[in-house]
């Protein structure tokens, strides 16, 4: 379905918010930029869609993410929200000193040695849910990729790294598809509702499990942050250590998730790619970036000018807020030759869909390593794997990703077979 592109900024930025521009954004980006790379949209709002200007604007330091003092001066009820106060207590919404506090102690416990020593349970767990699938499949029926891979693989993987037990992981999803509702802006707080219940329950199971491991520490993650906590000249709060965790529970698979999901897709709109994937052990890296960079899990972010930057050349007065269109910049042809073009082989990819700066992604190793061992292992699995019937999209702007994208384990695929109308510029 194509989106009819009104000229003005403004204009543009209404239709990025309609359900159409929410399932096909690709050109409101592309009518955003033939402005510039920084955007006034209205006055005390920009829009980065620039790759230079997005990757600017996060690295710099004047603005600010949109911490608790930005919400009182913003949203004056903010704080009758659990799931915005409770997200607010975490690395993703506090500025230094703070945020850089927190950071130091996050990353002391979440090492790249801690993640690579994942990768024999992700492999084991990847084959785990592949022989979950054939039997789900074997006779013909189609499986729901995104409730029975997608999903589940990213979570037994957080899960295990925060040393989640099992049986608890049941009821994550539906409590993370509510809770981040409350990482989709604060226009939604009429939303609000369901985050909220599930931010109490993930911050009551938390709170109880950070006591479990307080009094018996165990080989995992959440112990880890404890004793930073509790041993270390710098401190978590408790109410950190809880808004933390849900964090990392949330952005720990809601993201991979939809990573996982964008690459399947891509797959079977460039079987060409698809194909050459579980036989050549270098495509899988080039594979991934290319798949984060052209369909990126997370769209936006944001940023507020503590006191007025000139970023590239343009001036951004004061309590302006900035808009990082991660997605748009990714696409900027200044940066990438025909960026709608999915190229696994394009070289120096080093796509926004992590964010940039001091508030790069914590866990884009482990995402990354989950999707280069799952992906090929999948297509290796099942090469008759194909899409059955019409997937459904996310109805997101910041996380769009898909709710349901059901196939078919054994019959070969066709170029654009059961794309339907889901072909439209996210999988050119
Ligand atoms: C494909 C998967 C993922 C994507 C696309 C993604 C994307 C992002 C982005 C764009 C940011 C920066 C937000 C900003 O600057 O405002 C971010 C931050 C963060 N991500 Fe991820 N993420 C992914 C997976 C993960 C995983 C697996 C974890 C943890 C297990 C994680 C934990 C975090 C944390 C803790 C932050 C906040 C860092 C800070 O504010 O200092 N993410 N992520």
């Amino acid at each position: 379905m194509t989106v009819s592109v009104p000229p003005r900024p403004r204009e543009v930025m209404t239709a990025l918010v309609s359900p159409e521009g929410r399932r096909d954004p690709y050109p409101l980006y592309d009518a955003l930029r033939a402005h510039g790379g920084l955007v006034p949209v209205k006055p005390g709002l920009m829009a980065a869609v620039g790759y230079a200007e997005c990757s600017r604007a996060l690295r710099e330091p004047r603005l600010l993410v949109q911490d608790a003092a930005s919400h009182d001066a913003l949203y004056p009820n903010w704080r009758s929200h659990s799931s915005l106060r409770g997200f607010t207590n975490s690395v993703l919404y506090t500025n230094p000193p703070d945020h850089s506090r927190m950071r130091r102690l996050m990353s002391a416990a979440f090492t790249p040695r801690r993640v690579a020593g994942l990768e024999p349970a992700i492999v084991r767990m990847t084959d785990r849910l592949l022989d979950r699938m054939a039997r789900l499949g074997g006779d013909g029926a189609p499986v729901d990729f995104m409730a029975e891979f997608a999903y589940r693989l990213p979570v037994a993987v957080i899960g295990a790294m925060l040393g989640v037990p099992d049986d608890d992981r049941i009821w994550f999803r539906t409590a993370v598809e509510h809770v981040t509702v409350a990482l989709e802006g604060v226009s939604r707080a009429s939303d609000l509702a369901p985050a909220d219940r599930a931010m109490d329950e993930l911050a009551a199971y938390f709170t109880a499990l950070v006591g479990r491991r307080r009094r018996r520490p165990a080989d995992d993650l959440i112990s880890a942050l404890v004793q930073a906590h509790d041993n270390d000249g710098e401190r978590f709060t408790e109410d950190e250590l809880v808004g933390n965790l849900v964090l990392l529970l949330a952005a720990g698979f809601d993201t991979t998730t939809h990573l996982l999901g964008q690459g399947l897709q891509l797959a079977f709109a460039h079987p060409e790619w698809a194909a050459r994937l579980p036989h050549d052990p270098h495509l899988a890296a080039g594979y991934v970036e290319e798949t984060l960079r052209i369909a990126p899990p997370v769209h936006a972010t944001s940023r507020i000018a503590g006191t007025e930057v000139d970023l590239l050349g343009t001036r951004v007065p004061a309590g302006t807020k900035v808009l990082v269109l991660l997605a748009a910049g990714n696409r900027d042809p200044r940066r990438f030759p025909e960026p709608h073009r999915f190229d696994p082989a394009r070289p120096d990819v080093q796509p926004l869909s992590f964010g940039a700066g001091a508030h790069f992604c914590l866990g884009a190793p482990l995402a990354r390593l989950e999707a280069r061992l799952a992906l090929p292992r999948l297509l290796a699995r099942f090469p008759g794997l194909a899409p059955a019937g019409t997937p459904t999209l996310r109805d997101r702007l910041v996380v769009p990703g898909h709710d349901e994208l059901p196939v078919t384990v054994g019959r070969p695929p066709a170029a654009g077979d059961g794309l339907g109308d889901q072909r439209n510029s996210r999988y050119r």
